[in-house]
């Protein structure tokens, strides 16, 4: 249930990295449980929590000290809320494709889209003075003056939709006179993007373009013919796309862009729009995937300077030069931004599925820290990762049961996986800000129908697991029935049968609890791809946020020490093993001989 009532803006903490912590380095005495989990950043370092904690292996005191600890060391806040949206201006001669790229630019990124010439023509088939006054000019092919579109744009822009989502500019500013007015009102995109159509291109399909009133989306005669018969029925043309209309607006265009673009040239980049739409589409998703990107970066290293100078000094310092996809991912332990690029990244995706109303999420983000299978794993980057989840989430007033699923098996057998060891104990001895979050906006539980509270608005299970001899989903789907509509949000889960020494796991209900643990949405996932049989190097990685595709990217290296994530290609659908070789080498594979291909180990985990 989520509590609207509770709608109460609240500021956190992210803690430090254990590897730029001074304090980082003070251990815990090693303990006999074996333990493949490195336990680091969450832990206090008094003896008496230490006592607390003589389960756990190879512990490292860092930035998780418990409120009012004097060495705790405040750093970014998390604020959602704060996040700059994108500015977008899209340019191009008519029929350059300015209006169909928006129409999938707006669906991608939320941004409100606004087109003078669609404001323009609503503003003629209304009758208004201003549509009286512009139709003329329109059907003619001429700009409509200056001070009609300007005070158009400006009132839009100036709506609380376009100033909260971010906007989308196409077709203004046309003239020297209409970008100047926005320079002078400090309306200023991130990237300015000129679509390239060779003037012969450009007049074919102006004459084929065919528009729906209803749902006002763009056809072409031969080029995107619509659908149905129906929709074909209501197709209508514009009037100023005629041939000798087109050539006239054509000749108006050059003449203005060139005024324009000195203006916006630090920021222009020019997308050869004579390519499919969705290869269009494509180059113009990265480009504003990155833009956005290098902005939050901008943000949160702003926020960051608001921090100690001790502590903005390494950030700095330690600030790896990646773009997109954090690069270095084998180096271990992760750095703070690699970290905070992958929080941050689920978090959203998250936020997204939620918004959608998407009720049973699960993450799977496998970078070496998050990989329970590699000796690199870090319980603490995982308990990092749910506290910036239940923080955030816990900013826009929503309450949050943070829930580890308890001791399996009884008697001599009672245990845990070890994955889990001592999570629980973390999770209610890490840094939760000194503004009691925990035990107000958050709460930590056991995983179980009694768990659920009519007052939690929210669920975050860490990392549920099936163990030989016990299977955590029989408690897992009691508790999502007693949740109701609210989400459940696994992170890292590992449903899977796991065998017991009877062989009870692979009969009994297996169907059904594959069943059930498929019924949750993947909201999230982040894969590194290697050799079959090995763990280095990455060769390519998988990801996927919540709504967008499946996101294939090949590891280049890139002279001296560098390296960087080229985007291969997307999926709709999880894509297989052999989905991501054949587009990882460029050609069809051939079925009889996987799969001892590089990608072979994957068929099994994809
Ligand atoms: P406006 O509506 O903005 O017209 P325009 O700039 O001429 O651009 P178009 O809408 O014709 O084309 P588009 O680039 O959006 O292409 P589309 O995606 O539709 O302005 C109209 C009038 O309003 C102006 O003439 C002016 O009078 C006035 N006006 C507007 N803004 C003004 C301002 N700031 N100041 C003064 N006056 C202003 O695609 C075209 C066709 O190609 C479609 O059929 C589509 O299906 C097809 N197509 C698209 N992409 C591809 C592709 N990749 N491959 C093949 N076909 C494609």
């Amino acid at each position: 249930m989520l509590n609207s009532s509770l709608s109460v803006t609240r500021s956190h903490s992210l803690p430090s990295t254990p590897t730029l912590s001074p304090l980082s380095s003070t251990s815990f005495p090693s303990l006999s449980s074996p333990s493949p989990s490195s336990v680091s950043c969450l832990l206090p370092s008094s003896s008496s929590f230490s006592k607390k904690l003589t389960s756990l292996s190879s512990l490292s005191v860092s930035q998780l000290a418990p409120p009012n600890d004097p060495r705790k060391q405040r750093s970014l806040k998390v604020k959602c809320s704060q996040r700059e949206p994108l500015k977008v201006m899209i340019s191009g001669a008519p029929a350059s494709g300015k209006g169909t790229q928006c129409e999938m630019i707006s669906q991608k990124f939320g941004l409100v889209h606004i087109s003078t010439g669609d404001l323009l023509r609503a503003e003629v088939s209304a009758g208004t003075d201003i549509g009286n006054k512009a139709k003329e000019y329109m059907n003619s092919g001429h700009l409509v003056p200056d001070e009609i579109v300007t005070s158009m744009v400006t009132a839009r822009l100036s709506l609380k939709d376009a100033k909260e989502k971010g906007w989308l500019l196409d077709g203004y500013p046309r003239s020297l006179a209409q970008a100047k007015s926005l320079e002078k009102l400090k309306i200023r995109p991130d990237v300015y993007i000129m679509l390239d159509v060779p003037d012969e291109i450009l007049i074919d399909r102006c004459v084929g373009r065919r528009l729906d009133p209803l749902t006002g989306r763009i056809y072409h005669e031969k080029n995107f013919p619509p659908e149905t018969e129906e929709i074909k029925a209501r197709l209508v043309t514009r009037p100023d796309d005629t041939e000798e209309k087109v050539k006239a607006r054509l000749q108006i265009y050059k003449q203005n862009s060139e005024a324009v673009l000195p203006i916006y040239l630090d920021i222009l980049r020019k997308v050869d729009g004579n390519r499919m739409k969705e290869v269009v589409f494509n180059e113009i998703d990265l480009l504003l995937s990155y833009v956005l990107n290098e902005k939050e970066k901008a943000a949160k290293s702003e926020l960051s300077t608001k921090t100690t100078t001790s502590q903005a000094n390494m950030v700095s310092s330690s600030k790896d030069n990646w773009r997109g996809i954090p690069t270095r991912l084998n180096n271990i332990p992760h750095s703070r931004e690699i970290r905070e690029y992958f929080y941050d990244d689920v978090l959203q995706a998250i936020q997204r599925a939620v918004n959608n109303g998407k009720t049973r999420l699960k993450v799977e983000i496998n970078i070496p820290e998050l990989n329970p299978e590699m000796d690199v794993y870090r319980i603490g980057t995982l308990m990092e990762l749910v506290r910036v989840l239940a923080l955030s989430f816990a900013d826009d007033g929503k309450r949050i049961k943070v829930c580890v699923q308890g001791s399996m098996g009884e008697g001599a057998l009672a245990g845990m996986p070890l994955q889990l060891a001592g999570s629980r104990t973390i999770l209610e001895y890490m840094d939760w800000g000194d503004d009691g979050a925990l035990g107000t906006f958050v709460k930590i539980g056991a995983i179980g129908a009694k768990e659920v509270e009519e007052q939690d608005d929210m669920f975050i299970l860490v990392a549920p697991q099936n163990a030989v001899g016990n299977c955590i989903i029989g408690d897992l789907k009691a508790m999502t029935d007693a949740a109701g509509s609210r989400p459940v949000i696994l992170i890292n889960p590992r449903l899977k049968d796991v065998p017991g020494s009877s062989g009870i796991m692979q009969t009994m209900g297996r169907q059904q609890r594959l069943e059930y643990a498929a019924s949750f949405e993947i909201c999230y996932l982040f894969r590194l791809l290697y050799y079959a049989g090995t763990q280095y190097p990455i060769m390519a990685a998988l990801r996927m946020t919540y709504p967008y595709p499946y996101e294939l990217y090949k590891r280049v290296d890139e002279a001296p020490g560098k390296e960087k994530y080229v985007l291969l290609t997307t999926f709709e659908e999880r894509p297989s093993g052999d989905e991501i070789n054949n587009a990882f080498e460029g050609k069809p594979r051939i079925q009889e001989k996987k799969p001892l291909g590089i990608w072979g180990f994957l068929s099994g985990i994809l």
